[in-house]
């Protein structure tokens, strides 16, 4: 919807001068938006496309996991309401697509960057959902996450890219509400009930933790994108909100966290918790966890099987068109 006229050549061109760089960062100082046709540096534009990309793309992928339970939901208004949710999450990857295009690189493109395995997506999207309560784990503890991230995105510097977060960030609130009824649900249930949260939590929590990325210490884009007021905080910033945020909501249903190491701290008033095993996220992200593979072909299968819809809608379309044409032709 943004992408007709952009000014990506004339941008390129102009790409290192100083007066322009500062009259951007001016506009950015001031908490004023940039617009697809405002000039920005190459290395925003990049980054923001890097993001923005990933961002789409866990949004599709992050349907795989949940979609494997929809057949199997245990009543029908659980299955109602994971429908819904799994439909949200490819509108928000079609949202997202939308603002990424409009820093000049196309769906089809970013797709390709995907389906080859250039693109990354998030890490959280390459564990399996074993039982039904990882399905109240991942709303309660990936989109929990989600939503720690992404609020502040709402604020983000980048125009098209905050405003698709602010209906992003609403739809995530009802997703970790139905995640963490799910859990209350179980926990409040049986015994084996019970155990099945608990078994859950044990397995969804440090790839929880693990979804804000690499230490501050280790992160590579933080610091430009904090001076360009993309990023408003840091990965561990909001990695500690979201342990200070979801510790007391899994106390409150009765269950344990699986870290010995977390305690709170009267001084601080936070919750320490223990070293991340900061192989593993590495190990998930350069395709090596549970489940890479098995996202990947399945995102590469839907792909092959839509070909005939994506060929039908184009070929639809410009029949209407020739249509459109031809009455107007006869009308003159
Ligand atoms: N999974 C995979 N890759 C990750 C990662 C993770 N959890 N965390 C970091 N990385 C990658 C980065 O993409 C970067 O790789 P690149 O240079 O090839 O792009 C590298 O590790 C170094 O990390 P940085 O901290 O320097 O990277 P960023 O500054 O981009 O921070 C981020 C990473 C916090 C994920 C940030 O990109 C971000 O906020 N993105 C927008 C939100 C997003 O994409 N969330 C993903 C989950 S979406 C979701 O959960 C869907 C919902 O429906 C549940």
């Amino acid at each position: 919807m943004y992408t007709q006229a952009l000014n990506v050549k004339e941008e390129a061109t102009a790409a290192s001068d100083p007066k322009l760089e500062a009259r951007f960062q001016a506009h950015v100082d001031a908490e004023l938006k940039i617009e697809p046709n405002d000039w920005m540096p190459e290395a925003y534009r990049k980054t923001l496309t890097r993001q923005i990309s990933q961002h789409a793309h866990s949004e599709i992928v992050g349907m795989l996991p949940e979609g494997n339970w929809i057949t199997r939901a245990p009543t029908l208004r659980r299955k109602a309401a994971l429908l819904a949710k799994v439909q949200d999450e490819g509108g928000h990857g079609l949202y997202l697509y939308s603002a990424a295009e409009t820093l000049g690189t196309s769906r089809e493109q970013m797709f390709d960057q995907l389906l080859s395995g250039k693109a990354k997506y998030s890490s959280i999207f390459n564990y399996p959902t074993l039982t039904w309560a990882d399905i109240g784990a991942i709303g309660w503890l990936v989109d929990g996450a989600a939503i720690m991230n992404q609020i502040p995105l709402c604020r983000c510097s980048y125009g098209p890219y905050a405003r698709a977060m602010i209906r992003i960030c609403k739809e995530e609130s009802f997703h970790q509400r139905q995640g963490y009824e799910i859990m209350m649900t179980l926990a409040r249930g049986t015994p084996e009930q019970k155990a099945m949260a608990q078994d859950a939590l044990n397995r969804w929590w440090w790839p929880s933790v693990m979804m804000f990325g690499p230490s501050d210490k280790e992160s590579q884009h933080s610091d430009v994108t904090m001076r360009w007021k993309i990023k408003r905080f840091s990965n561990d910033d909001l990695r500690q909100k979201f342990v200070d945020a979801t510790v007391p909501q899994g106390h409150f249903i009765g269950l344990e966290f699986p870290d010995p190491d977390l305690k709170f701290n009267e001084k601080t008033k936070h919750w320490d918790f223990g070293a991340i095993d900061w192989s593993e996220l590495k190990r998930v992200i350069a395709g090596d966890g549970p489940c890479n593979k098995q996202r990947m072909k399945q995102r590469r299968t839907a792909h092959d099987e839509g070909r005939w819809v994506r060929e039908a809608a184009l070929a639809y379309a410009e029949k209407r068109r020739n249509r459109e044409v031809a009455a107007k032709v006869a009308a003159e």
